[in-house]
């Protein structure tokens, strides 16, 4: 099955993008996957790949619960390439209780073994045969939790393998920690990390890289939004500080949201075959799509660091699939379209019903008409106040809208289901519309 643009649940259920690697002259993208349903479930690896982050064709699943660690699911994760293989980590999860899965479904409390897996082409997985524990359960709640710890990240460092995992203090706060390896097998503690003030109760997928000589990290904090609407947590990032000799990790006082839809979460970063550092995350969906599936990545973003500000700008190899202008939505190809215009202080516009307005200086956007039934669900979305200008380069799709802000200088992306074709921008607009072939 091929996709294009995004990344689908090719059916059931999908959440996070997992061991993003260009390897060996592909792009391979897992991802969190049940198989027997649109829901969350047995978390399985799914599979796909992609030559130019354009296209997409899935391979089916690569890790499935298989061991005694992972019985209950193989949960998130990274991979490098080392040796010529790929080698992916992830966390294995099993129910502490035996009767809590799967068939009861499952349930809390579980425990978290970290494992590695290796591949020697990026496409056979032997579930059986290549699975080794890396890092066995934490037993030391000063360290960490042995259920709410998970996420492994891997990167190479200048003379040394690096692992940042999200834990749990013992207090209930957010906390991350730095492991270091020679040969990616044994793996010594060298940091821990967590904030004074309170940010959500535990810190899922960190991911930290470096653009030239800046060093991002970020961050998925659980329940840091707790005001009664869906979504609590949030995918947040931020310019740090970090020491390789030490893998003392400084945050700062000030983050943001990675992207003001608040639908994105559970991002992941890799390099791309030009070196640029490039990212996806999961969409998070409501509801399945026709009952049969759920769950999307946004498109490719290539995150740049300028001034301080993290910018996340969609690729180029995405920018160019966009190549056939058009005069109207209605000419447009299955894929989607985009929409390029410049937007003044107080003006608004209808993408298929959803509005996207200036004010005050900052971009808002509202989806009430466009997504129904489901109040639980926020509508109204706002950047922060915008340094100069309002470019806007918008991308539609069925179930997706993604609002680039000055060439990702915001971006917000939000999950729509009920957009019409129609298009409405202020009278003697200079617009450029555009399809895909
Ligand atoms: C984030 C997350 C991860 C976990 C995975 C389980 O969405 O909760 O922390 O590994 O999803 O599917």
């Amino acid at each position: 099955m091929t996709q294009t643009l995004h990344l689908k649940a090719p059916e059931n259920w999908i959440n996070d993008p997992n061991g993003f690697l260009y390897y060996k002259g592909n792009y391979h993208l897992f991802y969190q996957y049940y198989p027997y349903g649109p829901r969350w479930g047995t978390m399985h690896w799914g599979h796909a790949v992609s030559k130019d982050l354009v296209t997409w064709d899935h391979k089916g699943i690569a890790l499935h619960p298989s061991v005694p660690e992972d019985e209950d699911g193989c949960f998130s994760g990274s991979a490098v390439e080392h040796d010529g293989k790929m080698v992916l980590f992830y966390t294995g999860v099993k129910c502490d209780r035996p009767e809590h899965a799967p068939k009861e479904g499952f349930r809390e409390p579980f425990t978290s073994t970290q494992l590695k897996i290796e591949s020697e082409d990026g496409f056979t997985f032997d579930n059986e045969g290549g699975k080794a524990v890396i890092l066995p359960a934490l037993d030391d709640p000063a360290v960490g939790d042995r259920m709410h710890t998970r996420d492994p990240k891997v990167w190479r460092g200048t003379d040394a393998w690096y692992m940042i995992l999200g834990t749990q203090t013992a207090d209930e706060g957010g906390k991350l920690l730095i492991y270091r390896s020679e040969d990616l097998d044994t793996w010594e503690l060298k940091s821990q990390t967590s904030m004074h003030r309170a940010l959500g109760w535990m810190w899922e997928c960190p991911n930290y890289f470096e653009v030239g000589d800046q060093k991002v990290l970020l961050l998925s904090p659980m329940q840091m939004i707790k005001d009664g609407k869906v979504y609590d947590s949030h995918a947040i990032s931020m310019v740090v500080g970090f020491d390789e000799s030490t893998c003392r990790l400084d945050l700062p006082e000030e983050y943001e949201l990675l992207d003001y839809g608040m639908d994105l979460y559970a991002p992941q970063t890799t390099l791309d075959e030009e070196g640029r550092n490039i990212l996806v995350g999961w969409m998070r969906m409501p509801e399945a799509v026709d009952g049969r599936w759920n769950g999307m990545f946004c498109m490719p973003r290539v995150v740049e660091v300028e001034n301080g500000h993290v910018y996340y700008r969609l690729h180029p190899n995405l920018k160019k699939a966009f190549s056939r202008e058009i005069r109207s939505p209605k000419e447009a190809s299955s894929q989607g379209y985009s929409i390029h215009l410049d937007l003044e202080e107080g003006e608004a516009m209808y993408v298929g019903g959803y509005r996207i307005a200036r004010k005050g200086g900052r971009i808002e956007t509202d989806r009430s008409a466009v997504l129904h039934g489901h109040p639980e669900l926020r509508s109204q979305f706002f950047s922060p106040t915008l340094k100069d200008g309002c470019r806007l380069d918008i991308y539609v799709e069925p179930n997706l809208i993604e609002v680039y802000i000055n060439d990702g200088e915001y971006v917000i992306s939000n999950i729509v289901y009920d957009l019409t074709g129609e298009l409405a921008v202020p009278l003697g607009k200079d617009v450029l519309l555009k399809t895909t072939e």
